[in-house]
């Protein structure tokens, strides 16, 4: 099913928890919306679900107007963070619920029962109460109950969050196979950029109610549209220098060091900047026999020092002081280069954006 919402808001006393929203949902695929808490995911899902009329805007299934249809007319699938299972009923009694009051004969539901059991993992479980299940078996209990009327839709609000790591990690990926197994059109929340990343074939992000990008998981990594998207995405987080071209060289804005970097077309001798660039587009060499006292010329383009370095899963974390700024760099720890050492920072040209320094818009 494919979802739009055209101008989509929604006010509350005095919140536009969600403003001016345009997007497209495509149909059979797994989208994520992702933003920090507050943005409106929940809102925006809800609008979506009818559970929340819009205070404007219209919202289309396949392009249908749904907007004043009710929730149990949309066709849809919803669950909830909690899970929200019916704790005096067994497994099997969960997933069936929504059927109860369909033409579905006894033997009919049993066996679509069996199906999304077995669909979900939970076969063996059916006799369960919620209460005698884990976290991640309730939910894929909520998952199979939520497709058991086989809705077009499925809309997800953070339904990794209250799960461990590992568990965290197993569930995204079930979700993600039984999205694929049933070519439902999947409308999943979180908070979590690594969620996100993994599982969606396009991510919304969002923030303040309004959206910043809507692009695959490698565009909103690798072409972030504003700074915002930039130092959200991404572990550590991108780093932001404050640069100006200089003769068609970068320097710090500051003034204390140059950056051996071409300024990009696009931004005009003198005209600062906010450049973003990941850690693990960044390359340190060690200058050779230079570990202690300052380095050479404060100018100099390469005037930079390890101050810390820590391991980071399979890489090392350096930090180091480049003028008055400081870097976060992700390198493989196959030559680690001293704490104290003297490194020239290379910087790939293609992995540096640019930033107005007030809105944050991307300038290059
Ligand atoms: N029923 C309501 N009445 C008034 N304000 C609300 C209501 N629901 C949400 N809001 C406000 O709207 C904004 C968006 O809330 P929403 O729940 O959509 O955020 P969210 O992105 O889901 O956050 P979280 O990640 O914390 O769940 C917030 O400022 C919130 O306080
Ligand atoms: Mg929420």
């Amino acid at each position: 099913m494919r979802v739009e919402l055209q101008a989509v808001s929604k006010t509350f006393a005095r919140v536009k928890a969600v403003d001016q929203v345009t997007v497209e949902f495509s149909s059979g695929r797994l989208t994520s919306v992702l933003g920090p808490s507050g943005c409106g995911k929940t809102t925006l899902l809800n609008l979506v679900g009818g559970i929340a009329p819009p205070t404007s805007g219209r919202i289309a299934f396949d392009g249908r107007d749904v907007t004043e249809l009710p929730p149990e007319k949309r066709g849809l699938g919803y669950v909830f963070q909690n899970y929200a299972l019916y704790p005096h009923l067994r497994v099997g009694d969960n997933i069936a619920f929504p059927l109860r009051f369909t033409s579905m004969d006894r033997r009919a539901r049993a066996a679509r029962v069996a199906e999304l059991a077995e669909l979900v993992r939970v076969g063996e479980l059916l006799g369960r109460r919620p209460s005698e299940l884990s976290g991640g078996q309730q939910q894929r209990v909520a998952i199979a109950r939520s497709l058991a009327k086989s809705p077009g839709l499925l809309l997800m609000d953070e339904p990794l969050s209250n799960l461990d790591a590992r568990l965290r990690t197993e569930m995204r990926a079930e979700i993600r196979r039984i999205q694929s197994a049933t070519g439902i059109t999947l409308i999943l929340v979180t908070h979590d950029q690594e969620d996100a990343m993994a599982v969606s074939d396009s991510v919304v992000v969002m923030r303040d109610g309004r959206l910043e990008q809507v692009a695959s998981p490698l565009d909103v990594y690798a072409d972030p549209a504003s700074l915002f998207v930039a130092d959200f995405i991404g572990n550590p987080p991108a780093n932001q220098l404050r640069v100006r071209p200089r003769l068609g060289v970068l320097e710090l804005a500051d003034a204390s060091a140059r950056l051996d970097l071409a300024a990009p077309a696009g931004l005009a001798d003198g005209q600062e900047a906010v450049m973003a660039v990941r850690p693990e587009s960044i390359q340190l060499t060690a200058v050779d026999g230079a570990t202690d006292g300052a380095p050479d010329a404060p100018d100099s383009a390469q005037a930079a020092r390890v101050v810390a370095c820590s391991p980071a899963g399979r890489d090392l974390a350096y930090t180091v002081r480049l003028g008055g700024a400081e870097l976060n760099v992700l390198a493989s720890p196959d030559r680690p280069i001293p704490v104290g050492a003297a490194v020239r920072v290379a910087i790939a040209a293609n992995r540096a954006y640019f930033f107005a320094p007030d809105g944050g818009g991307r300038l290059a």
